[in-house]
Formats: structure tokens, C-alpha cells, sequence
């Protein structure tokens, strides 16, 4: 599969843009597939586009068919390039049990992309509420960091969102608990260890048909730190950022 792989699109949902700890592990994931695929890489930061919220007209699923009616944003653009794509990557932080609220004015703005609601009942077999609206659409991923320990609760919201837009069996979602910390101590052999899992994580991808192993999965989602010394990092760092307001 890794030579079918010819262009991979990945939106950089942060707000802290190239200061994204995300991001880090998302290029691992990513270099992993290139050493199997050769494929051109293109990334954007959510944080250069100009993307107005959805009117909620509605007009993308009547009178417009797909298309939206708010003109002279990046919308279009950016939809004709996830549609150009083989492999679309959505990368940002977790926040608040959900996406930050700019990838959300950019998700709200695909509804153009999904088919028009017609009374659909809930879908059983893991398909999308809607429907997508165009039959050859990207594998889809969405990589996603969090500052939790105990990350299955913490992302129930966002995966039963992703659940119901999608349809369970058309995204995969890799998850990284406590990546910024990890980034902040620069233990410079403890990151690279880090992000080789993600690195070697996107080699089986690209090799394996574009699925990741159970095996693969599990590792990706294990915190670097023991929920001990995870409390520990943590008091130290809220404690050194008082420090600073106070001096
Ligand atoms: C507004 C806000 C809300 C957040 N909510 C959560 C949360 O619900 N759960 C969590 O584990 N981390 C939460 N975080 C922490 C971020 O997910 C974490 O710092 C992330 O690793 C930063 O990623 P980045 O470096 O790519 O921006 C939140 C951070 C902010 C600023």
C-alpha cells in the first residue's frame, strides 16, 4: 500500500501553532508514513486561515448542494485539498473534553461535505449520522494530545462526536496523554523514545494497508510517566509559573 500513498494533508488545530507540542508527535507519525511511501507532505496551521463560522443556513444542504454560500474564506480551498489528499490529518490539543473552539468553526464549516439530513434513523453499523457526501473521500486521523492521566474518560466526549460525524469505523484516532510535559523537561532520550513509537506507528500504517495493529494502538495511547511522578511534574511546574508572575 506505502506507494499508493501520494499526498497527505495535515491541519495544524493548535493555537500555539508552531509552538504545538502535538504537532511534534504528529510529524513522527507522519515521517514514519513518508519512509514507506514517498508521498508529498503538506501542512497547514489552522492559525493562518481565514475561516468564517457557519452561518447555519443550511443552504450547503438545499439550494447550493454541497456548496457553501460564504465566499472569499479558505473553506473551499481547503476542501478541495482534503479531497485531493489519500490521507487527511486533523492535529491539535485536547480542550475541555473536546477540540479547541477554532477546529470546531472549521468542522462546522464541512457540513457541506456530509450529506443533507432527511430524517436519517441512528446508524448501527458504524456509519456516519449523515453520510458523506462524496464517494472517494482521504483516510482520515485525527491526532490529538491532552495534559490527563486518566485519558478514557477525558476523551469520551470528542470520540463519541467524531463517532456520530464520521462513523466509528471511518477515522482513526491516536491519542497523546501528557505529551506537553513530557516536551517541557527535555529529557532529550525519553522524547526521542517518545516520538519513535509514533514514528514506527506510522511505518505499520503506511505498510499495513493504512490500519494500525491493536498492539500499535495501545502502546500509543500509554502515558509516558507513572501517575506518581506525573502529579509530581505537575506541582513543580504550577508552582515555577507563580514564581515567574511574582518576580
Ligand atoms: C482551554 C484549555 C482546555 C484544556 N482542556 C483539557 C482537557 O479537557 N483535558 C486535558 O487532558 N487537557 C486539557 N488541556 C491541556 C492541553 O490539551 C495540553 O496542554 C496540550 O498538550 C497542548 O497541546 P499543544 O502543545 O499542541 O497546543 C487544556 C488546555 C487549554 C488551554
Amino acid at each position: 500500500m506505502g506507494k499508493d500513498i501520494k499526498k497527505i494533508l495535515i491541519l495544524n488545530g493548535s493555537p500555539r501553532a508552531n509552538e504545538s507540542t502535538t504537532i511534534l508527535v504528529t510529524k513522527a507519525f507522519v515521517d514514519g508514513i513518508v519512509s514507506e511511501s514517498k508521498a508529498e507532505v503538506e501542512y497547514i496551521n489552522l492559525n493562518d486561515l481565514n475561516i468564517k463560522p457557519c452561518l447555519g443556513c443550511l443552504s450547503c444542504w438545499g439550494r447550493t448542494e454541497g456548496e457553501c454560500i460564504i465566499k472569499g474564506d479558505d473553506i473551499e480551498m481547503m476542501k478541495r485539498k482534503i479531497l485531493e489528499a489519500d490521507i487527511f490529518i486533523e492535529s491539535y490539543p485536547l480542550f475541555f473534553f473536546g477540540m479547541p473552539g477554532m477546529m470546531k468553526v472549521f468542522t462546522d464549516r464541512m457540513l457541506s461535505m456530509l450529506k443533507t439530513y432527511r430524517g436519517q434513523k441512528s446508524p448501527v453499523n458504524g456509519e456516519s449520522f449523515h453520510g458523506i457526501r462524496n464517494e472517494i473521500v482521504p483516510k482520515f486521523v485525527v491526532i490529538t494530545s491532552c495534559a490527563y492521566t486518566e485519558f478514557g474518560p477525558v476523551y469520551e466526549p470528542l470520540i463519541k462526536q467524531y463517532d456520530c460525524i464520521c462513523g466509528k469505523n471511518n477515522y482513526l484516532m491516536l491519542f497523546a496523554p501528557q505529551l506537553k510535559t513530557l516536551i517541557s523537561l527535555k529529557n532529550e532520550a525519553k522524547i526521542k523514545k517518545h516520538l519513535s513509537k509514533f514514528y514506527d506507528a506510522g511505518k505499520e500504517y503506511a505498510l499495513n494497508d493504512l490500519k494500525l495493529s491493536d498492539e500499535t494502538y495501545e502502546l500509543l495511547k500509554k502515558p509516558p510517566f507513572s501517575e506518581g511522578a506525573y502529579k509530581i511534574f505537575l506541582d513543580n511546574f504550577w508552582k515555577e509559573e507563580k514564581e515567574k508572575g511574582t518576580k
